[in-house]
């Protein structure tokens, strides 16, 4: 019910997933413990075999498999998305986990709209997909890392930043442990911005995104 697509006042989010969809998860836990008001009214997965489509799916939630590599450019994969996202009528885009670098076209039909979770302190360790951010941290032997929610931009990871979280780099970390504290951080972030950006609170000022009082 929470997380199904339909007719209501209720925000309609759409979500983009390639691979777990923890992130997904914690956005349905979000808005069944009633701390998001909003309805996931679609899910696009750039992989068939992304568990988080079976996620979606046990939420109710409408998927669609929209694989760049089955369409003759990345435009018209992106039109395909513009399309699907446009006719489930969203108002936020969430993506979570998505891999393949969104066309030019998505970014400019939901400006401001779109919100993508990284594993790190952006500008750090951008451009690239988790796990690899996190083992750049390790080596770079950065004492703090986390986890950012931005904007998304035709640049990529250098949209203005909606909220960050930080968590601290231990001596005996690996990449899994350290990836494990910082996806703490992102199941509480995500949501968190995809609220703010349906409330109308957000203002976005060149790099910089205000958050006007409640
Ligand atoms: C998350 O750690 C997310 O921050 C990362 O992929 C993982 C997806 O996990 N995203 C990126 O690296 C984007 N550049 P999930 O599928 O369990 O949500």
């Amino acid at each position: 019910m929470s997380g199904a697509s339909g007719s209501s006042d209720i925000p309609a989010i759409g979500v983009l997933v390639s691979g777990r969809g923890s992130n997904l998860q914690a956005i349905f836990n979000a808005i069944e413990r009633g701390e998001l008001r909003a309805r996931v009214a679609v899910v696009i997965s750039s992989r068939a075999d992304a568990p988080a489509l079976r996620i979606a799916a046990d939420h109710g939630s409408t998927c669609h498999v929209i694989a760049p590599r089955d369409y003759p450019s990345r435009a018209e994969a992106g039109a395909t998305i513009v399309d699907v996202l446009r006719a489930a009528h969203v108002r936020v885009v969430a993506l979570a986990g998505y891999k393949p670098i969104l066309d030019a076209c998505v970014v400019r039909a939901f400006p401001n709209a779109i919100i993508n979770i990284h594993p790190s302190l952006l500008p750090a360790f951008a451009g690239g997909m988790a796990p690899r951010p996190q083992a750049e941290a390790l080596a770079a032997g950065v004492k703090l890392t986390g986890c950012t929610v931005h904007f998304v931009t035709e640049e990529v990871d250098a949209g203005p930043i909606i909220a960050q979280s930080a968590v601290p780099v231990l001596d005996d970390d690996d990449v899994e442990t350290l990836s494990a504290r910082i996806l703490v951080e992102e199941h509480r972030l995500l949501p968190l911005a995809i609220g703010l950006a349906l409330s109308g609170r957000l203002t976005v000022e060149g790099q910089r995104v205000r958050l006007a009082p409640a």
